[in-house]
C-alpha cells in the first residue's frame, strides 16, 4: 500500500508561493519581475515532474521487491509506503538555510530531498534486506547512506536513509534524479511520528523539548529492544534469508 502525502502544484500555486517565500525570506535571491517568475514557474513544474517519475520508478521497484518477497517466502517485509514531493515553501526555506538562491540549478545541486519515499517495514531485517536488494539494481546509483539504526540520532531517531539517484526518460532524454528513502520498521515510525508531532506543537522551543528528551530517548531505545526480540521470534519460525548491514 502506498499513501500518497503529494502536494498538488500548479502554475497559479507556484506564482502565488513565489510571492509568499519573497515577503517572508526576502535576503533569499528568488525570480522578481513577471516574466522572471513565469519562466521560473514553468521550469519549476518540468523538473517537479521529472522528480515525480523518479520517486514513481524507485516505488514501483521497492513493490515489485515486496511481491517476489511474498512470492518466494510467503512474507511481506513493506508493511506500507509513503511518498511526497517537497513543497516549493520547503525547498526554498532549505535553500535560505543555506544562503542558496531560488534556481533551477540551485535545487538541482543542494536539495536531494525534493522527492522522498518512506518505507515502513515489518521487522529490521525487512530494513536491511529490501535496501540492500534496492542498492544492487544496476540501473540506480546510491549517493548517499547515513544509517541512523546503527548510528541513532541524539534524539533517539533511528531510520536507515538512503539517497538513489535514478535515470527518468523524458521526451528530451534521460535524465539522473535523485530521490530520498527512508526505510525503517513500523515502530521506529511509530515514534518518529508522534516526537516530530510533539516538537511541533512545543513550538520547537527547545527548553519544553528538553525537559521531555530523556524520556524520548529511553522511548526510542525501549522500543528498538523490543523490534529486536519480536525479529528473534521472526527469525526462530520463518526463515526468510537476512542480512545485517546495507
Ligand atoms: P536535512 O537538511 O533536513 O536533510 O538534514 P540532514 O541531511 O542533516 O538530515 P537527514 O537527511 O539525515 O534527516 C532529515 C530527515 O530525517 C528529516 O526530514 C526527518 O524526516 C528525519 N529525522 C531526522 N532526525 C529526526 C528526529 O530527531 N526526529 C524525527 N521525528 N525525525 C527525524
Ligand atoms: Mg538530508
Amino acid at each position: 500500500m502506498i499513501l500518497d502525502r503529494q502536494n498538488p502544484i500548479s502554475m497559479a500555486d507556484i506564482t502565488q508561493a513565489l510571492v509568499g517565500i519573497a515577503d517572508s525570506i526576502p535576503e533569499l535571491d528568488t525570480p522578481e519581475n513577471e516574466e522572471e517568475i513565469l519562466k521560473f514557474g514553468l521550469d519549476f513544474e518540468a523538473l517537479m515532474q521529472a522528480y515525480r517519475g523518479a520517486m514513481q520508478e524507485i516505488s514501483t521497484k521497492l513493490e515489485i521487491l515486496d511481491d517476489e518477497y511474498q512470492t518466494r517466502y510467503s512474507h511481506n517485509p513493506i508493511h506500507h509506503m509513503e511518498r511526497r514531493m517537497k513543497s516549493i515553501t520547503s525547498i526554498a526555506g532549505k535553500l535560505a538555510k543555506h544562503d542558496l538562491p531560488l534556481s533551477i540549478e540551485s535545487i538541482e545541486n543542494n536539495v536531494f530531498d525534493v522527492a522522498g519515499i518512506r518505507v515502513m517495514c515489518n521487522y529490521v531485517d525487512d530494513v536491511y534486506a529490501i535496501a540492500s536488494q534496492l542498492s544492487r539494481q544496476s540501473d540506480i546509483a546510491i549517493l548517499e547512506v547515513k544509517d541512523y539504526i546503527k548510528h541513532p540520532k541524539g534524539s533517539g531517531y533511528r531510520s536507515l536513509h538512503v539517497i538513489y539517484s535514478v535515470p527518468v526518460f523524458l521526451t528530451t532524454g534521460a535524465k539522473d534524479i535523485p530521490v530520498e528513502v527512508q526505510f525503517r520498521t513500523i515502530s521506529m515510525d511509530y515514534w518518529a511520528s508522534l516526537e516530530h508531532r510533539l516538537r511541533y506543537k512545543s513550538n520547537n522551543d527547545p527548553q519544553r523539548i528538553a525537559m521531555h528528551a530523556a524520556t524520548l530517548h529511553n522511548a526510542a531505545k525501549e522500543l528498538y529492544e523490543i523490534d529486536l526480540q519480536l525479529q528473534q521470534v521472526h527469525r526462530d519460525l520463518v526463515s526468510a534469508p537476512h542480512k545485517d548491514s546495507l
